[in-house]
């Protein structure tokens, strides 16, 4: 991983950002933010299906894959539209009207769900993506999204945990992930990864790696990693 020195600063942003969301910053283990899942799918069922479908799959292009998605991912950013840090008029709404005890209960019955889905479509648009996700670019400007996504694919087994810059105050672990870091990619939609890498790489929301990530690629590239992630969940 040559390049990674800026992206673990960038996490060091990224870690003070979080951390100002409210809710999260006294919840230092995983069991802190467990969810009760049975609770969790009756909410889903009456409040998130229309949109996302009863198990988390369902959806236009443009909304998210939310089945078999991290936990903590899920949580924070619901806890994210509720105080606007990250922008969606839709879900700014929706989350302002969950308690943080239903949060995680959605989180965790979402969490749970066997996500569906992925075409094949241009495959040499995907060769060219896999490479990109696998191994970063070429000429080491776009690092490896497995880097920090989708660990569970067991391919970065070494992983960035050792990194300067991943441990918060008094040596916290801050990333609870499960993944490294980053939330599980592959089976998610194209257009909405489109989307999503669009406004990180115009800076919104801001801070964080993925703004510089997401500066560092062509729109060509932004195409063919897509086209890799909606093609392989
Ligand atoms: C009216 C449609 C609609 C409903 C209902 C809805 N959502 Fe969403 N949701 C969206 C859209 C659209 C996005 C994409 C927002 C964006 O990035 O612009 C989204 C994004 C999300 C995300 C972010 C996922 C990611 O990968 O970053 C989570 C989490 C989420 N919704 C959870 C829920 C939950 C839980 C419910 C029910 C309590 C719910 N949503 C109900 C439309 C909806
Ligand atoms: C240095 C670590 C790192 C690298 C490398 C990285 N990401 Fe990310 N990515 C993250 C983190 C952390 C988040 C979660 C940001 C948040 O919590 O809002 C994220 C979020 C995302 C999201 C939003 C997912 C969603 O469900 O809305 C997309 C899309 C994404 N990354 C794509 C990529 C792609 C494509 C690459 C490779 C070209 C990549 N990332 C490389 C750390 C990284």
């Amino acid at each position: 991983m040559r390049n990674l020195t800026p992206f673990a600063k960038a996490f060091a942003v990224a870690l003070g950002v979080s951390a100002l969301l409210p809710g999260t910053r006294g919840e230092a283990t995983p069991a802190a933010v467990a969810g009760d899942p049975e609770h969790g799918g009756a909410l889903v069922e009456a409040r998130c299906a229309a949109c996302h479908g009863p198990d988390g799959n369902g959806g236009q292009a443009t909304v998210p894959r939310l089945a078999g998605q991290d936990f903590v991912y899920l949580y924070r950013q619901l806890l994210a539209f509720k105080h606007g840090v990250r922008a969606s008029p839709v879900m700014e709404a929706i989350a302002s009207a969950m308690s943080e005890r239903d949060m995680r209960d959605a989180s965790a019955f979402l969490a749970g769900q066997a996500r569906r889905g992925g075409q094949a479509g241009d495959a040499g648009l995907e060769a060219e993506g896999r490479t990109l996700f696998l191994q970063g670019s070429t000429d080491g400007r776009v690092p490896a999204c497995a880097g920090c996504h989708d660990a569970s694919q067991g391919w970065f087994a070494g992983g960035m945990r050792g990194m300067p810059g991943m441990r918060g105050a008094g040596g916290m672990p801050m990333m609870r992930m499960s993944g490294r870091n980053g939330p599980r990619l592959l089976g998610q939609r194209a257009a909405y990864v489109q989307q999503r890498l669009r406004s990180f790489a115009h800076g919104t929301p801001a801070a964080g790696p993925m703004s510089a990530v997401a500066a560092s690629m062509s729109a060509r590239q932004m195409r063919a990693v897509t086209a890799y992630i909606a093609a392989h969940p």
